[in-house]
């Protein structure tokens, strides 16, 4: 049986080159006081800052900036623009960046009535009732956190790396312009590339029945990502290349494909624990993981769902006994990932040791809801995480 829900996406989108110029209407809609939030400085090199203050002038707002958000953000950033908010009167949070920006401003935005601090909200201590309206101009096709209701940030004391999810943290409005990605490195669009692929592969690979139309859905999108990317990383500016992976990345993550599904987040779960401690791309991180976890998922239980991946994915010919088509598709996803995003393909490339694996493993199956065992396309425990961790070594 299919699980019930509610599908309810407000996020308004302005897909295109040039779409920015409708963004002075929209913020006149969602307040007189914005606060732009940004990463380290790939918008002033690019020229999008210059367009967003031209925007922010046209429509006649006033307001302030907090710059400097790092990959991996933490909290304390976010409390800062928080109390920036809540003393400036500030209506209107404009975010402008990757995954990281998106994060920072999604929790300053679900934060700025709370008086503690963001993290109570993040660990579902306290419930938010209300966030400030947020308007986004995602830089980068990765996260999908321009049109979800995820914020994904670090408690650096603690070391931990959680998602919070509230309907009130997503976007209202957010301009997918393809040529803000242009600049994108073909490294980050590797890693970029290599998260969107996992949030689908974590949704798709499932022994719960689903939706069969939106198996085939993933498997178009995962098929897309595989096309564009390596297109993407040679020429910065191909058009249709950065569209693509534009779109693909929404559409991975944004309720569409997971809807009436359990998801584990198994790779995620034990990637946010990397980038939490080594502070490693998350994308890197998934690229690292994914074919270790396929490997260990490996069994006759799951050979159905491995040998469609194999065959409508990786395009591999269904014949021969299932083990060996399933370890084929293993082996050609092994193969696009190392060789054709060119991402290392070991922890210890990355000089990560297994010195934190148990405590990493730990924190994995305590994280929110897991009660000792990540249950997801094969059950995780302590001991299998610590496991498929040394794989990767
Ligand atoms: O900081 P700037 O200067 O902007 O540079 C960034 C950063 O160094 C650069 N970049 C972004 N757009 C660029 C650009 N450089 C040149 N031109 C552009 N147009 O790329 C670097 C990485 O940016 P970051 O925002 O960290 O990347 P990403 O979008 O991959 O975000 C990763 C974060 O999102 C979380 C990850 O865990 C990680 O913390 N995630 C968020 C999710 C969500 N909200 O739904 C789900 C994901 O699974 C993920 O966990
Ligand atoms: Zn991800």
């Amino acid at each position: 049986m299919v699980d019930s829900f509610i599908y309810h996406n407000r996020t308004k989108i302005y897909f295109g080159n040039g779409e920015l110029s409708h963004l002075h209407e929209e913020l006149a809609k969602w307040g007189t006081r914005v606060l732009l939030v940004y990463g380290g400085g790939s918008i002033k090199k690019n020229g999008l800052y210059d367009k967003i203050v031209e925007e922010i002038d046209k429509a006649g707002l006033s307001g302030y900036e907090i710059s400097g958000v790092k990959p991996n953000p933490e909290v304390p950033l976010a409390a800062r623009g928080a109390r920036l908010c809540r003393e400036g009167g500030v209506d209107l949070i404009l975010a402008a960046g990757g995954g990281s920006v998106i994060d920072t401003a999604k929790v300053i935005a679900g934060s700025t009535l709370y008086e503690g601090s963001p993290w109570d909200l993040v660990v579902n201590k306290v419930q938010p009732e209300k966030a400030v309206p947020l308007i986004t101009i995602p830089t980068m096709a990765a996260t999908g956190s321009e049109m979800n209701d995820c914020a994904v940030i670090t408690n650096p004391v603690t070391h931990q790396k959680y998602g919070w999810s509230a309907e009130v943290l997503r976007p209202r409005v957010s301009f997918l312009c393809p040529e803000n990605t242009y600049s994108v490195s073909p490294f980050q669009t590797a890693c970029g590339s290599a998260d969107i692929l996992s949030h689908l592969l974590e949704v798709y690979l499932n022994q719960e029945e689903g939706f069969d139309s939106i198996d085939g859905y993933m498997e178009a999108m995962m098929r897309s990502v595989i096309r564009w990317a390596p297109i993407a990383m040679a020429e910065g500016n191909h058009e249709e290349a950065r569209a693509n992976l534009m779109w693909d990345s929404v559409w991975a993550i944004n309720d569409l494909v997971e809807s009436g599904r359990h998801v584990a987040w198994s790779c995620h779960g034990m990637e946010h624990e990397l980038s939490a401690f080594y502070d490693i791309p998350h994308g890197l991180g998934l690229a690292i993981l994914t074919p270790a976890f396929l490997r260990f998922a490996l069994r006759e239980e799951t050979l159905p769902r491995l040998c469609q991946f194999a065959i409508n994915v990786m395009g591999v010919k269904n014949k021969g006994d299932r083990e060996k088509v399933a370890r084929k598709g293993i082996k050609r996803l092994t193969k696009f990932l190392r060789e054709t995003l060119e991402l290392p393909a070991k922890l210890s490339d990355l000089s990560i040791d297994e010195t934190l694996f148990e405590r990493m493993a730990d924190n994995v199956i305590s994280w929110k809801g897991q009660e000792g065992v990540v249950q997801g396309f094969v059950p995780l425990t302590k001991e299998d995480i610590v496991e498929i961790y040394k794989a990767c070594l």
